[in-house]
Parts: structure tokens; C-alpha cells; sequence
């Protein structure tokens, strides 16, 4: 009996061995463990043997039992490996082929210019705010002293919607709408970029541009404060090197009034065609708010001061890229667009 058990052991593992695929495995299982196997068999012809002997046969084959079938596991394991690595071969693909690429925008230098102030001017405490491009005659020109026939509003061709309504020429407008929204709340500081409109249409002037425009307004706020002020902007777009010049000026909603000038940076300061021989270039205009103003917008002028200050974004994006026509920023040709790539976004 122990002999026979010895055979079946020894035929079903060549069997196991000789087997390559997972169907004939499971007939070699069927053959000798399954209800009709063989080794099944020798359990039920248990009963002709003698009793004492009927553990020790059946301890054998619970044994031989055990081994065939962690035989049989091993063998299905491999063979599953092999199947798996069989498929991954036939499937190969060739990932050498170049893929399709897809193109990435690229922010517009304006968009980059304003991103940079808002930052900046947020770190020093500055708030970012809006306001309407369709705009009022009161708060573009008249809560900024400038009321109806007042010689300076010919400085500004203004593109007039209704005798009231207009498109907005300066971003100045949101420092009246500031104002009044504070209710003399203090302190105010807030910057304002966006698109503004003239009726210009030379070569060098755009009829829809950017400024930005910047308001601080508290008890105490001097000159100082602006030059300081300015100085940051500045020297952060153009470079620390940059020297500013300070020029008396007019604008009817600052007085004082500045025009700043920075140091030409294509020639350092010698003189070149950019700055037209003089070593400047006029960059912004700038001033301490008008009393008037103050009053207008409900701020008492006695108690508390403040300055102002508005530049083109499209001469800073000129001046920072070294962009030499302003079409370019309008013209969204991709061959000049896609020399803003993302690389330092
Ligand atoms: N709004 C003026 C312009 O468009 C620029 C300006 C000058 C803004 C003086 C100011 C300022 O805030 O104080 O030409």
C-alpha cells in the first residue's frame, strides 16, 4: 500500500513538472486529488487493510496530499507569471514614437507687469481693487477736481458715451470711488490696474491701455512717504540702479504734483536714442491728494493727508521687455507673444 502510494506521489509530480499551461495543470489536479483521483481512491479502499494500519496509510496520504499540492500552487504561480510576462511581450508599444506635443500659452507681458505690482504692493500692506471701465463724468473728472469746462480735461480725449456716462481715461476714477466707499475709514491703501480709454491714434499711443494707479490715505502722510514709495516701485521694475528725478508738475487732483523720471536704462544715463539724449525718461505721475479732493470724497483735509501716483503699464512692459512699438502688445501675434514663455512662472 505504502508502495503504491509511493508511485502515485512520484508519476503526479513528473506529471506537475512536465505540465505548461494552467488548463492541463487543473486536469493533473482532477487526476489524482480530485473526488475520482487517484490518491482519492486509495483513501476509500481503506477498508480492506487492517485496522492498526489505517492511521499510518492515512497520515501517508494526507501527507503526499499536502505536498502534491503545494506542487500544483508553485506550478500555477509560474505558470501565471509566464502568461502575464507571454502577454506583456506581445503587447510591447513603442514609446520612442514622438507624441503629439501640446502647446502651452504664454502669459502677455502686461498681464506679467501686473501680476509683479500686485505682489509687490500687497508685501507692503496694499490692497488690489477695481473699478468700472464704463465710467461717470463725476467720477472720472469731478469728484477728482476737475468740474465741467475745466481747461485741463482737453489733456485727456475722452471717448464719451452720454453726456454723463464715458469711457474711463485715467484709473484715477478709483481713487474717488475708494474714497467714498471708506467713509473717512483710514488707512487706505490700495493700488488699481485696468484698462483705460483715449481717443488717440498716432503710431506711439493706443486708443485702450493699462495703468495702474496707487492711493494712501491716513493721518500724517507726507511727501516723504511717496518718494519712499516710488523709489520701491521703481528701482523693483527697472533695476536697483535706477536713479528717480523728481519734476514739479501740474494734475488738478494733486498738489503738490510730480512727474518722476527714472534714469535711462539702456544708456545709464549718458544719453541715448531712448531717452532722447537727456538721460531720463518721464514714468509716472505722482502728487500729494488734493484738499479738494479729500473734502469732495468725504475725508476731512484738516486731519488727514495722502498721496497718489498713475503710470502706463504699457510703457513699464516697453521699458522692462525692451519692447520698441506699442502695436506689438495689441497685435497678439504668437511669434512675439510666445517670447514670454512661462519660465519664471
Ligand atoms: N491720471 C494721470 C494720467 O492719466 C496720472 C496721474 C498723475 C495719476 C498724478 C495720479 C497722480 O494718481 O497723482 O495722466
Amino acid at each position: 500500500m505504502k508502495a503504491q502510494i509511493e508511485q502515485i506521489k512520484n508519476l503526479a509530480k513528473e506529471d506537475i513538472l512536465k505540465v505548461n499551461n494552467l488548463q492541463a495543470l487543473d486536469e493533473v489536479r482532477v487526476k489524482y486529488l480530485g473526488k475520482k483521483g487517484e490518491l482519492t481512491l486509495v483513501l476509500r479502499g481503506m477498508g480492506a487493510i487492517p485496522k492498526e494500519e489505517r492511521p499510518i496509510i492515512g497520515e501517508l496520504v494526507n501527507k503526499v496530499r499536502d505536498e502534491l499540492e503545494e506542487l500544483i500552487s508553485k506550478k500555477e504561480e509560474e505558470l501565471h507569471e509566464i502568461a502575464l510576462n507571454e502577454k506583456l511581450e506581445n503587447e510591447k508599444i513603442d514609446i520612442t514614437l514622438p507624441s503629439t506635443k501640446i502647446k502651452r500659452g504664454s502669459k502677455h507681458p502686461i498681464n506679467r507687469i501686473i501680476e509683479e505690482l500686485e505682489d509687490l504692493f500687497v508685501s507692503m500692506g496694499y490692497d488690489v481693487v477695481d473699478g468700472p471701465e464704463l465710467e461717470t463724468d463725476e467720477y472720472c473728472f469731478e469728484r477728482l477736481n476737475l468740474p465741467k469746462g475745466h481747461p485741463a480735461r482737453d489733456m485727456q480725449d475722452t471717448f464719451y458715451i452720454t453726456t454723463e456716462y464715458l469711457l474711463r481715461t485715467q484709473t484715477s476714477s478709483v481713487q474717488a470711488r475708494t474714497m467714498m466707499a471708506n467713509e473717512e475709514k483710514t488707512p487706505i491703501r490700495v493700488v488699481c490696474p485696468g484698462k483705460t480709454y483715449r481717443r488717440d491714434d498716432d503710431a506711439t499711443h493706443s486708443h485702450q491701455f493699462g495703468q495702474i494707479e496707487g492711493l494712501v490715505i491716513d493721518e500724517g502722510i507726507s511727501l516723504a512717504h511717496l518718494k519712499g514709495t516710488l523709489e520701491v516701485f521703481v528701482k523693483h521694475m527697472l533695476g536697483e540702479n535706477s536713479k528717480l528725478r523728481f519734476r514739479p508738475s501740474y494734475f488738478p487732483f494733486t498738489e503738490p504734483s510730480y512727474e518722476v523720471d527714472v534714469s535711462c536704462f539702456k544708456c545709464g544715463g549718458k544719453g541715448c536714442n531712448l531717452c532722447k539724449q537727456t538721460g531720463w525718461i518721464e514714468i509716472l505721475g505722482s502728487g500729494m491728494v488734493h484738499p479738494n479732493v479729500l473734502k469732495m470724497n468725504g475725508y476731512d483735509p484738516e486731519k488727514y493727508s495722502g498721496f497718489a501716483f498713475g503710470t502706463g503699464l504699457d510703457r513699464l512692459a516697453m521699458f522692462k521687455y525692451g519692447i520698441t512699438d506699442i502695436r506689438l502688445l495689441y497685435a497678439n501675434d504668437v511669434r512675439f507673444l510666445n517670447q514670454f514663455d512661462r519660465k519664471d512662472d
